[in-house]
């Protein structure tokens, strides 16, 4: 079982993800507009990953004995700049994500929550996943700047981002 306060701050992480799934699903939308369709892509293939992200808390939450609150999702912006701007805010969205998951760590040691700490030491290492992957893009991005046959090169490459795996349940 886990702590009301835990179930609290869980709760709360499924909403962060959840807003990330929207955000970048509005991200992939706004590429597509612009013609990126390989940014277009990756984009969508992240809204996947973090819906995984969130189903998989919800699922602990379950397993928990514990109740699941699916709160408001806040909108997110329709507008991101270019490439290089919208993956310098993927890179600062994910890294706020990856305080959050700290933050939850850190209250699953004060209580002495052993069960919750080894579930949320999945998502302290995808988290470097996540913000390694965004680098990824960012550094040929910034190699590229306005040139737009390299920018076509990189949007080409990101099209064949793979699907992400369904992790199996609880944790
Ligand atoms: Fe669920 Fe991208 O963090």
């Amino acid at each position: 079982m886990i702590s009301k306060r835990m179930e609290e701050a869980l709760n709360e992480q499924i909403n962060k993800e959840a807003y990330s799934a929207y955000m970048y699903l509005a991200m992939s939308a706004y590429c597509n507009s612009q013609g990126f369709l390989g940014f277009s892509h990756w984009m969508r293939m992240q809204y996947q990953e973090e819906v995984l992200h969130m189903t998989k808390m919800y699922d602990y939450i379950l397993a928990q004995g514990g109740e699941v609150f699916l709160k408001t999702i806040e909108e997110p912006p329709k507008e991101y700049g270019t490439p290089l701007e919208i993956f310098q805010k993927t890179l600062e969205h994910e890294q706020f994500v990856t305080k959050s998951i700290h933050q939850l760590m850190g209250l699953a040691m004060e209580e002495h929550d052993y069960a919750t700490q080894t579930f949320l030491q999945w998502y302290v290492s995808e988290q470097v996943e996540e913000e390694a992957s965004v680098q990824d893009v960012l550094n040929p991005l910034r190699m590229v700047g306005e040139d737009k046959g390299g920018l076509m090169m990189i949007d080409q490459k990101l099209g064949g981002r793979m699907a992400p795996s369904i992790p199996a349940p609880a944790n």
